[in-house]
């Protein structure tokens, strides 16, 4: 596959192509096709549970859960309306009315951890620094609002210490070996991208951690925002990643 050099990329298709052109990164990225009624009825049928979502998105507006409950059972939810059906048809019909985009994906469902019985899932930020050498600058938790199935931030999600989130599940030495781990996926990530000569400086990689520690890649986003490490109370992060975005010749005032 050529793709075009350029410092941002929106198709989250795109993006999970060049993912899989790495066969150790494709064993992170949850199974994914492009939105058609045969991919959602076969990909129900493998997963159980999907995300749907738009091809060309963020914040994740328009992010639709889908859960297959039993062979004639679907459900669906889009923000933190629930709806339910017992045939695929009626189903189908009704979840189409919530798309408002051009084109849009399924993925593989992943059963995120919890922290007060609110999923949540990871940030981890990577960027270039001085010589031009990747670095994993920051990593943050963010934990879903209780009725919504996404984290995003700018979607009422919390952001908190990735070490508070993992706390009930992993403690000291294990939990900082799995943060380090969770870092240098980051850097092959961002490697995988250099390899294919995209222009980045910057990637934000959402990780979605399962119940067996399996850290799924959802999402690499190409123009990551920093202002989120702001939300920790500890600012050394958030100074850090600035200062390197500014290096990097993003949110530089005009004079
Ligand atoms: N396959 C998935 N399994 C579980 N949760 C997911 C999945 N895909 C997305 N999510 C949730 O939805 C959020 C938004 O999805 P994402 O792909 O990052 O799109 P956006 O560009 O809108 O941020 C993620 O941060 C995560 O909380
Ligand atoms: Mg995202």
């Amino acid at each position: 596959m050529k793709i075009k050099s350029s410092r941002t990329l929106g198709s989250k298709w795109t993006k999970t192509q060049v993912l899989l052109m790495n066969k150790e990164l494709s064993r992170f990225v949850p199974e994914t096709r492009i939105y058609t009624r045969d991919a959602l009825l076969s990909m129900l049928k493998k997963h159980k549970m999907v995300y749907v979502k738009p091809v060309n998105g963020s914040f994740g507006l328009g992010v639709i859960r889908v859960d297959q409950i039993n062979h004639n059972k679907y459900r669906y939810q889009a923000g933190t309306v629930t709806r339910s059906f017992v045939n695929f048809n009626d189903f189908f019909v009704s979840l189409n009315k919530n798309k408002f985009k051009k084109s849009y994906l399924i993925q593989q469902g992943i059963h995120l951890l919890t922290y007060n019985k609110r999923i949540f899932d990871t940030r981890i930020m990577v960027q270039q620094g001085p010589l031009k050498k990747w670095e994993s600058t920051g990593y943050i938790g963010r934990v879903a609002h209780p009725n919504k199935i996404v984290t995003n931030f700018h979607n009422s999600g919390k952001p908190l210490p990735l070490e508070l989130l993992l706390g009930s599940y992993l403690k000291d030495e294990k939990k900082k070996s799995y943060i380090l781990k969770l870092k240098q996926l980051g850097l092959q990530i961002a490697t995988q991208y250099q390899k294919n000569r995209l222009g980045f400086k910057e990637i934000g990689v959402d990780i979605g951690i399962d119940k067996q520690f399996v850290p799924w890649i959802l999402e690499v986003n190409t123009a990551p925002d920093p202002f989120i490490f702001n939300q920790l109370k500890d600012k050394r992060m958030f100074h850090k990643v600035l200062h390197y975005a500014r290096a990097n010749g993003r949110f530089v005032k005009a004079k």
